[in-house]
């Protein structure tokens, strides 16, 4: 997955990484910037989804579309899907064009909207990254978990970075008699969960 990224994928992640770091220097307004997720979270998130069972995967929160780039590549790996859901338009626009530039359609596809509103036309899930404001982790939470097949696998972003506002999530994961969970410090800190058979 990692030694043989394709070169349009990696052209895309280079110019989306330059962008991310100069937002954060610049000032760039809150709604504008693309508070994407550092390479290796990136990296451990593909290795995770590379290690799901079959099935639909999902991400909330698509940004301009450089978490769903490094998932496109446990997707080829896998032969499987991913769905993102982005609620900004201005952004999902960018993700259509990110996402095609890094030759990533045919495995990725962008859903413009609030995730909630689509939560319960789901199916099941087998992988799930929660990227979104705090404030729907919770919902997004309670929406996904009763979805996931057996073995799925369940993370959400921000665990330590924002480690008092997910606290009430947090603590019903690590308490969740449906899965295995844990917080994993990388990036900004990933609460991993995997549904328990
Ligand atoms: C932290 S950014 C995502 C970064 C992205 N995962 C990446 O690493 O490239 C959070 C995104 O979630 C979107 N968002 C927030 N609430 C949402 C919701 N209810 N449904 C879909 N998208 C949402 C925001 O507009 C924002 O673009």
């Amino acid at each position: 997955m990692f030694l043989d990224i394709p070169p349009s994928t990696r052209e895309v992640m280079e110019s989306l990484e330059q962008r991310d770091a100069a937002d954060r220097v610049d000032g760039t307004a809150h709604l504008e910037r693309l508070r994407q997720i550092p390479r290796e979270t990136g990296a451990f998130l593909a290795l995770l989804a590379a290690s799901a069972p079959d099935g639909p995967w999902i991400e909330i929160g698509t940004s301009a579309g450089y978490s769903a780039l490094w998932l496109s590549l446990a997707c080829r790996a896998r032969g499987q899907k991913l769905t993102t859901f982005e609620i900004l338009p201005a952004k999902a626009e960018k993700a259509r064009k990110n996402i095609a530039d890094g030759e990533a359609n045919d495995v990725v596809t962008i859903v413009e909207g609030d995730f909630l509103h689509y939560a319960t036309d789901l199916g099941q899930i087998s992988f799930c990254f929660l990227d979104a404001e705090k404030d729907v982790y919770g919902a997004c939470y309670e929406a996904v978990v009763p979805l996931l097949v057996p073995g799925a696998i369940f993370v959400a972003d921000n665990a330590i970075s924002h480690q008092r506002d997910l606290q009430p999530v947090i603590d019903r994961a690590l308490s969740d008699p449906r899965l295995d969970a844990l917080i994993v410090p990388i990036g900004k800190g990933e609460l991993v969960c995997r549904k328990r058979s």
